[in-house]
């Protein structure tokens, strides 16, 4: 009763075998669920224009159109298959708006939210939308769109926080965020409970059914609750590739007991790969990682073994001291059912690539067996708002039906607060302002603004507001309150003479009546309450008046002051700024050079202001009448020297005397001057004599990293680790032209031959000839787009447009040499002659040993250079939107460092093309095991974990 593999022999017997169970357990599952569970699914078809039954699952999907008037439904064109909650979707503006969907639940209920993307255009200009995913204040994801046809999924497991839950979608940076189905799966009681759901939900990142028939995944009605279980055989880049050899698929008819604690379907557990070599092995990316992570392993036998048959394996990666001894030894039960058996870690840091692989043990006789796994995320829950600020906010929007503003949705505060309120940076946020001037705001002022305490400022002028003024003794922080031009009623409360931090106070043109509370005419306060005529204005109201002539006066005289401050030191600063601009022989140079503490801020450093002047004679002295060339700058040659005080320099020549060259001279100079980072070339002075410009710099001994990458010999030094920290340092470097100047700085000719190395090949950037501001005034455009061939951004060589994009995609390039220690352009990578197309081609295979620089084959471990080609690939994007910013570049570095660096004992060096290539290990930063051990009762025999 067993099929092997897809098209092993399936006899008369099985066939009616399995047609009896289908059936039994569509009476015993499916009819049960379709009365309980599915009423406790929502399922949105966002954009739809109709409410309907799907045919192959039997779920009610309803139209969103009831449910939001925002955004539009566009009609898809590239339709995935004929579904129908495919064939439009919802769009939203591309503004600094959220839209939001509201879902109802059940407080402390479980539940899977899942949001599903078909964008369903082929976009000529290539720009597809890259917007964030919310729920509630939480960030969920970011949609990248990279292709049109694809369906993305993203799916969260929650407890649910309260009675509602809000999706939202905003802060798009390309293209218009938009979502295709929203659906809210109701879980089972304790099924995917965790000890740190209080401040975590569980983001999903892999969900594998493994051995599956095809390519489809497994989902309702086969999974109760609705989970997808993604086929193995489903082609995803970089996804469950370096299979073992000797992996088959097996599968089974028969029932399985998935009586566990979280219920996978039968249908999943009824296949399962096998390591008939002794070997199961896979390799995955993880979205968002490296981070916390609970994972699930599911085994469950679907083999009938003899009885002197065994199979027991055990983890070999990832590496976890505690896991490494337990043996899984799955044992037939002697009913002749199965039963499935499903080990978890609770907290386990993975990092962005996760190799895992399972090894029988010598004395089992089947290799080891895999069903299904499942790897979510923890994700910190973020603080909503207040509640009681969002009940007051509720409460304004009652009253003025209709209007714009009044559909703002989600979460007041987080993200894109909305757009009449002010939030506090506190953690949970509070409501500090409150802009409805002039909103038609109808009704009394309602009574929950009271609650909210954070306020320090209520603009209500300029509506239809009546009744009287309500009890705000609460607002203790409330400075001003603005209700004038409203038709407020009653006499002024005596407590608003109290509130404690009261400044200003307008109630002009209403109709308020009585004598005004003392307490507000005697204290500090300005107070308006011009155009009541019935208010009464007491014995106290000369002292009011004095007061207000009095505020007026104070106020007029420290106006005056500010102004006149305000002048003496724009004309300082004017008569600061205009020193060094006009003066670019007026070199400064740091007294002492002391800049590499690494704690720099982020501002550019200004250079001390010793002016310097290096004699050509002294020039000349020290490079010994510039005998030794030591190569190229950007503009002219450049010399090794050494100074009287021994110190080694290199002495750049500007050989090009024309306009534009004395330019470029005096852009480095001013640049330099401005700028200072351990990981930029220092520069030392400058001469400008006898029409010659000169800079002087410090010597970087190993040279230019070019040199060392394409030198058979000089490449001997740059082991893995060498080559990564010298991107990191050249990214740094990279990263504080970017951002750590102001205005910004871009250097535009990023390559090997511009990084140079010092004596500890620690990597510094150079020649900053080409660099300009990142806010240089872009319509003066050069008609040609400056930089080397080979690392030229085509973005920017097409449309001119400069932006630090430009330097990443430069930067990409390098990362790649480093990598593959090839050229960036040559004739060995076909056609194209370009590493980029090269790169891409073998990376989109998941062969990323090709790639690698024979030298370090074997000798690294393949999960750090992954961490690598990834973000290089992602630097040389087409588009620069799509490109990271350096300081992500900065972080996957280090990324790629702790993960080479991890486990270095075990590290074994490997030869390409081995299976054990493909199981290299992992770095756990942390982890805690944890492993379920199943009932042991009469009729199973237990597996066990020891
Ligand atoms: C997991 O373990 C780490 C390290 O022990 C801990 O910092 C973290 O809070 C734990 N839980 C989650 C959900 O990350
Ligand atoms: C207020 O209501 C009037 C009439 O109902 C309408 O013309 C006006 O546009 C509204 N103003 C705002 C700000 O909503």
């Amino acid at each position: 009763m067993l099929l092997h593999g897809e098209d092993g022999p399936l006899r008369l017997i099985d066939f009616i075998s399995q047609y009896c169970q289908t059936v039994f357990f569509w009476v015993l599952l499916f009819i049960p669920f379709v009365v309980c569970q599915v009423a406790e699914f929502i399922s949105i078809d966002c954009g739809g224009i109709s409410n309907y039954t799907d045919q192959n699952t039997g779920l009610a999907w309803i139209s969103d159109a009831g449910i939001t008037t925002q955004g539009k439904a566009i009609e898809v064109e590239n339709r995935n298959g004929d579904l129908q909650q495919y064939q439009r979707r919802r769009e939203f503006p591309a503004d600094d708006k959220k839209y939001c969907y509201n879902l109802p639940t059940e407080e402390r209920r479980r539940y899977i939210v899942r949001a599903t993307f078909l964008y369903g255009s082929t976009d000529n200009l290539g720009t597809y939308p890259k917007f964030e995913l919310y729920l509630d204040a939480t960030k969920w994801a970011t949609v990248t769109v990279v292709d049109g046809s694809t369906i993305y999924v993203k799916e969260m497991i929650i407890r649910a926080p309260s009675d509602a839950i809000d999706v939202c979608l905003c802060c798009a940076t390309t293209g218009a965020p938009f979502i295709s189905t929203l659906e809210l799966r109701q879980l089972n009681l304790s099924m995917y409970a965790t000890d740190f759901e209080d401040t975590f939900y569980l983001k999903v990142t892999a969900r594998v059914n493994f051995g599956a028939p095809t390519d489809d995944s497994i989902r309702y009605p086969d999974d109760p609750y609705d989970r997808i279980w993604e086929s193995d055989l489903f082609k995803r880049q970089n996804y469950l590739v370096g299979v073992a050899s000797g992996t088959e698929r097996i599968s089974t008819s028969k029932d399985i007991d998935v009586n566990t604690r979280e219920y996978p379907p039968v249908k999943v557990m009824q296949t399962a790969v096998v390591g008939t070599k002794g070997r199961l092995s896979y390799r995955l990316n993880l979205e968002d990682f490296p981070a916390n992570a609970r994972a699930y392993a599911y085994f469950a036998e679907i083999e009938n073994l003899r009885s002197n048959e065994t199979r027991k394996f055990k983890m070999e990666s990832p590496y976890v001291p505690d896991y490494s001894n337990a043996v899984v030894n799955i044992v037939e039960n002697a009913n002749g059912s199965y039963k499935l058996y499903e080990p978890s870690y609770m907290n386990v840091t993975f990092d962005f690539v996760l190799s895992f692989s399972f090894v029988k043990t010598p004395d089992s006789s089947k290799g080891p067996l895999l069903n299904a796994i499942e790897i979510s995320k923890y994700v910190p829950i973020a603080s909503k708002t207040s509640i009681q600020d969002v009940n007051g906010l509720k409460a304004l929007q009652a009253m003025s039906p209709g209007s714009l503003w009044v559909e703002d949705a989600g979460d007041p505060c987080n993200p894109a607060h909305w757009e009449w309120v002010i939030c506090s940076g506190t953690s949970p946020p509070r409501i500090t302002k409150i802009s409805l001037s002039g909103k038609n705001l109808t009704g009394i002022i309602p009574s929950e603004l009271q609650n909210m305490d954070g306020l320090t400022e209520l603009w209500l002028d300029g509506n239809s507001l009546t009744g009287t003024i309500p009890d705000f003794t609460n607002l203790i922080n409330l400075q001003i309150l603005h209700l004038e031009n409203n038709r407020l009623s009653g006499s002024l409360p005596p407590y608003l003479g109290n509130l404690p931090s009261l400044q200003q106070l307008y109630i002009q043109n209403n109709y308020f009546s009585g004598e005004i509370p003392p307490a507000l005419l005697s204290r500090k306060l300005i107070f308006n309450f011009e155009g009541n005529p019935k208010l009464t204005q007491g014995t106290q109201q000369r002292a009011h008046l004095k007061l207000i002539v009095w505020s007026s006066v104070a106020a007029l005289a420290v106006l005056i002051v500010m102004i006149f401050g305000c002048l003496l030191l724009l004309r300082n600063f004017r008569r600061k700024i205009s020193l060094p601009k006009s003066n670019v022989e007026v070199v400064s140079l740091r007294a002492n050079s002391n800049p590499s503490t690494g704690s720099l801020g982020r501002e550019g450093h200004f250079m001390d202001e010793v002016t310097c002047h290096i004699k050509l004679s002294e020039i000349e002295t020290a490079t010994t009448n510039f005998a030794k060339n030591i190569g190229e700058g950007s503009f002219g040659p450049v010399y090794y020297g050494k100074m009287r005080d021994g110190k080694e320099v290199a002495v750049k020549i500007m050989a090009d005397t024309s306009r534009q060259g004395k330019k470029q001279f005096a852009t480095e100079v001013a640049l330099l001057s401005r700028i200072h980072h351990r990981n930029l070339v220092p520069l030392i002075g400058n001469c400008e004599e006898a029409n010659h410009g000169i800079l002087v710099y410090e010597y970087m001994h190993n040279g230019t990293l070019r040199d060392h990458i394409h030198d058979p010999i000089k490449k001997k030094k740059l082991d893995w680790l060498t080559r990564i920290r010298i991107a990191e340092d050249a990214a740094k470097g990279l990263e504080y032209l970017h951002t750590g100047c102001s205005p910004g700085i871009i250097h535009r000719d990023v390559k090997t031959s511009n990084i140079l190395l010092d004596v500890n090949m620690r990597a510094k950037v150079s020649d900053f000839g080409l660099s300009r501001k990142a806010d240089e005034d872009l319509s003066n455009i050069s008609s040609v787009a400056r930089g080397t061939a080979g690392y030229l951004d085509p973005e920017y060589f097409a449309s001119q447009h400069l932006s630090e994009k430009t330097d990443v995609y430069s930067f990409g390039i390098v990362l790649l040499e480093l990598i593959s220690g090839r050229k960036p352009v040559s004739e060995d990578y076909g056609a194209e002659w370009n590493i980029v197309h090269w790169a891409r081609s073998l990376i989109r295979k998941g062969d990323i040993v090709s790639m690698m620089d024979p030298l370090l084959v074997g000798s690294v471990k393949l999960e750090s250079v992954w961490r690598v080609a990834e973000i290089a690939i992602q630097c040389v994007e087409l588009h620069g939107a799509s490109r990271p910013k350096m300081q992500e570049i900065v972080l996957a570095m280090q990324d790629a460092m702790k993960i080479e660096k991890g486990t270095d004992q075990d590290s074994q060096n490997i030869s390409p093309g081995s299976t054990k290539a493909q199981s290299s290990r992992i770095t756990l930063l942390t982890s805690f095991l944890e492993i379920e051990s199943p009932d042991v009762s009469n009729h199973s025999i237990a597996p066990s974990a020891r």
